[in-house]
């Protein structure tokens, strides 16, 4: 089915789902790897990759959180506790921001560096909608980096927990968003 219900993820929001984060891991590794290579010309495919990717997985982003808005969201199952329920409404919403705060800040970089033009996996051409500013590199590299970071805080936070309700809790939270298990 490819809509939500009150006790089952759509397919289309599973796939959202896993498909960003496997792309996620992707790119992270990607990132930490790059940034340790020798800066060579030959380096630059890799980090024009890293864009691509980058710009893939925010307009991910964009067609989960807009296909949210029509999906109806599974109930909470009801031995769990209100404080968690509000925890884990809190995490997502956490989540959801940093999908979008991650790439944006990679954006942010690459628009004021301003070193070369940005290409969508050299099929067309991205406008650099920040003005180049040299001045705030640093700044904008450190943002993207500890945003990062952030990311795979709450995300292992976020696996840890629906891990618990799995193995301790024994209920349907992780079950149900498997992709092709039904609840
Ligand atoms: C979810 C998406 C993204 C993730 C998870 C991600 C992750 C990372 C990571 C882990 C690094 C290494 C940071 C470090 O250790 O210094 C990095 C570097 C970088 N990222 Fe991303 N990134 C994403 C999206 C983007 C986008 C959309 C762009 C540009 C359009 C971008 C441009 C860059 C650049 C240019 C660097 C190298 C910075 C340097 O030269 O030090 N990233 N990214
Ligand atoms: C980069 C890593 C991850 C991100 C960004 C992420 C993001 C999210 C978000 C935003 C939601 C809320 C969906 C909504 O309400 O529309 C969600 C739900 C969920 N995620 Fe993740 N997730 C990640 C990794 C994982 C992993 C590794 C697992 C399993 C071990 C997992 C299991 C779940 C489950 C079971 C739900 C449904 C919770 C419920 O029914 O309320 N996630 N995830």
């Amino acid at each position: 089915m490819l809509k939500s219900g009150p006790n089952h993820w759509g397919s289309l929001a599973k796939f959202f789902h896993w498909t960003i984060v496997v792309l996620i891991l992707v790119q992270g590794t990607i990132g930490l790897v790059m940034v340790e290579l020798p800066k060579r010309p030959n380096v630059i495919p890799v980090f024009s990759f890293h864009k691509s990717l980058g710009l893939t997985i925010l307009a991910l982003a964009v067609l989960r959180l807009a296909w949210r808005a029509f999906d109806p969201h599974p109930r909470a199952p009801a031995s769990m506790p209100h404080w968690q329920v509000l925890g884990a409404r809190a995490g997502h919403a956490l989540l959801y921001v940093l999908i979008f705060a991650v790439p944006i800040s990679g954006y942010w970089f690459d628009s004021v560096a301003a070193l070369r033009p940005l290409y969508w996996f050299d099929l067309f051409q991205v406008p650099h909608v920040f003005a180049p500013d040299p001045g705030m590199k640093d700044i904008a590299v450190d943002t993207h980096e500890t945003l990062f970071w952030i990311l795979v805080v709450v995300a292992a936070g976020h696996a840890l927990a629906a891990l618990i309700h799995h193995f301790h809790d024994r209920d349907v939270v992780l079950r149900r968003m498997l992709p092709f298990a039904r609840s």
